[in-house]
């Protein structure tokens, strides 16, 4: 029997996975219809309309947990009214690990062997003391400096309230993108999609960019223009790309991005759902513990900022 001063979360929609429940219970949370809670566990990674539907009957909840890091779909519904939290920094170490595999993959031309058929001739150029440029400084990027670590690299980091970062040597507020760009031999992009983010990377940053520069985006598809992406890999504008994430989503069969080879596609695996369970369960646990004992919760969504 939970006590009776346990929390009262509700876990919807009904299809939202059985671990979800464990993981609140195993917060100290009790489990309770969506019209007793206090609390609300989202277990959909999309489907805003329906959180949207829920929340206009239950005025009671007063905090909401979302799934994912990025909250774009849930944008308009966030508000001052809730506490809202996210999975922010939660799959870092999983999305870092595979941005560090995609720029090796990219920069050492594992695109071009991979698929050939023949012994090619050499190509490929060093991480190893690369000028590195990340955009956006929260968990993925704290991870992937540390991965880096070894690398020995130039890192400047771009994000949008400048403070300093271990493992960055320079930290730069998005208004210097720019001066970031240029010179970079990997560009790799793990910021938050907002309406300041989407197309971030369009012709003219590419142009900035080194001809054999490398750019690795783990974090949007929309944060890249795709149709200026292409024509700076046909034209060599670039080295190349390596995504996990396109836009559109999923990339559909004959899209130009798939023959391209200087591009490398990962459907969207930067944390696969074998990795994320852990993960999002344990986020879930703790944020349910310090909510019953009225304390900070971790991953809270800006409602300024929208991330
Ligand atoms: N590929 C995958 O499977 C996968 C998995 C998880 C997440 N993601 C994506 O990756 C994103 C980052 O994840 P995270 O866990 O690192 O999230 P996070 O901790 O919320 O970090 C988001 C970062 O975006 C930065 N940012 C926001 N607006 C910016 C701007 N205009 N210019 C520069 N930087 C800006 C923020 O800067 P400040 O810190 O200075 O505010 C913050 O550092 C998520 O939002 C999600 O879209 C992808």
């Amino acid at each position: 029997m939970p006590s009776t001063d346990a929390p009262r979360i509700a876990l919807v929609p009904d299809r939202a996975p059985a671990w979800m429940a464990d993981a609140i219970t195993a917060g100290g949370g009790h489990l309770v219809p969506v019209g007793e809670a206090e609390a609300l566990v989202w277990g959909s990674p999309t489907d805003a309309g329906g959180l949207a539907t829920i929340l206009r009957d239950a005025p009671g909840i007063r905090w909401v947990q979302l799934p994912w890091a990025g909250v774009e779909a849930f944008v308009d519904l966030i508000d001052d009214d809730r506490l809202w939290t996210c999975g922010k920094g939660v799959y870092a170490e999983p999305v870092a690990e595979l941005a560090l595999t995609l720029a090796l993959a990219g920069l050492r031309g594992l695109g071009t062997y991979a698929r050939a058929d023949r012994w090619e001739p050499p190509a490929g150029s060093n991480l190893t003391g690369a000028q590195v440029t990340v955009l956006g400084g929260g968990g993925i990027t704290e991870s992937f400096l540390r991965l880096l670590r070894p690398f020995d690299c130039h890192v400047t980091v771009v994000r949008n309230r400048a403070q300093d970062m271990e493992g960055a040597d320079v930290v730069l507020e998005s208004d210097r993108l720019t001066d970031a760009l240029a010179g970079a031999d990997l560009v790799v992009v793990a910021l938050a999609l907002t309406p300041d983010t989407e197309g971030i990377i369009s012709a003219s940053e590419l142009d900035l960019m080194e001809p054999s520069a490398w750019i690795v985006n783990v974090a949007r598809g929309r944060h890249i223009v795709t149709a200026d992406l292409v024509a700076a890999l046909q034209q060599g504008v670039i080295g190349g790309a390596a995504l996990d994430v396109t836009d559109p989503e999923p990339l559909p069969e004959g899209h130009p991005l798939w023959s391209l080879p200087n591009c490398i596609i990962t459907p969207h695996v930067g944390n696969t759902p074998d990795m994320a369970r852990p993960l999002l369960a344990e986020r879930i646990t703790e944020n349910v513990k310090r909510f019953a004992h009225g304390e900070e919760l971790i991953g809270p969504v800006d409602t300024e900022l929208g991330y």
